[in-house]
């Protein structure tokens, strides 16, 4: 069998920078006493939330649960201002991880509103960094749409501006923005897509059309790796999206020649190369 991997593949920047932060956080603060806190897992992949729980980490759900005159770490997806000012308001130092691109859709939609369009977030309502992107907009001039049917729904509008997830697909955003345009007078698109969502995307299309399998490698509660499983899906119906080199079943290679795969934008490298050797281990 020949396996390849996609071009673009595994943690993006954002996940590295991130991870660096919370690895050098960690560090400093160790047998310091001080607690180090993420608000829910610092990357969508349970091997690596483990590993970084034993060194310390605390994810919890609840920003009430974080202890005074301890230390927070914004994850990658950006969070919600009046949250942090709470927690900045109780002696909590906070470091901030937000990815860059995350940062910038958070600013497009703040200056949308500032410049009195009613702001629509194209994304998953429930992610982390949608309810971010919200709520660095104040009052009712926001709303998120999912997708086709909400944006049918979408009552008329004077000035409308879109910021978009991170991680949408181009088509998604593209069939939800054509339903918007008959729907107002004046339309402001920010394109926020990060231009490593878009490569990998991109990568993982071209390489699942030429392949027999692919195997899309990371955390099911990922947003960008569950993309890349449809994306691959709608191009090669024998897509299998896996969190770790367990999940393998060898009867899924029989009869076949060309293997691909991927790995989101959360998936260290390590668990890709596992599971290449895995397959090639089937094949001996
Ligand atoms: Fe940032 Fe894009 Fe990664 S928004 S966290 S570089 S998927």
């Amino acid at each position: 069998m020949k396996i390849e991997i996609a071009k673009y593949s595994g943690y993006c920047f954002g996940v590295k920078r991130a991870l660096n932060m919370v690895e050098k956080t960690l560090e400093k603060y160790s047998g310091s006493g001080k607690k180090v806190y993420t608000l829910g897992s610092i990357i969508h992949n349970p091997g690596v939330v483990i590993e970084l729980s034993s060194k310390g980490l605390i994810s919890t759900g609840d920003p009430e649960d974080i202890e005074p005159d301890s230390i927070f770490i914004v994850r990658s997806h950006g969070m919600s201002p009046k949250v942090l000012k709470r927690l900045a308001g109780k002696n909590i130092e906070i470091i901030d991880a937000t990815c860059p691109f995350v940062k910038k859709a958070q600013a497009k939609a703040k200056k949308l509103e500032e410049q009195g369009y009613f702001v629509v977030v194209i994304g998953n309502r429930d992610h982390p960094e949608v309810i971010g992107i919200k709520e660095h907009v104040s009052g009712a001039g926001v709303m998120v749409i999912e997708d086709i049917s909400e944006a049918s729904a979408f009552l008329n509008k004077k000035k409308v501006g879109v910021v978009f997830q991170t991680t949408q697909t181009a088509d998604k955003v593209k069939e939800i923005v054509s339903e918007l345009i008959d729907k107002c007078r004046e339309l402001i698109i920010y394109n926020t897509i990060c231009d490593t969502t878009k490569n990998r995307q991109d990568s993982t299309r071209k390489l699942s059309g030429k392949v027999d399998i692919m195997i899309i490698a990371g955390g099911r509660n990922s947003a960008n790796t569950t993309h890349l499983a449809n994306i691959s899906s709608s191009e090669n119906s024998r897509t299998y999206h896996i969190e770790s080199s367990d999940e393998i079943n060898p009867e899924w290679f029989k009869g076949s020649e060309k293997i691909g795969i991927s790995g989101g934008a959360s998936t260290p490298e390590k668990d890709i190369i596992k599971i290449k050797n895995m397959i090639e281990s089937i094949d001996s």
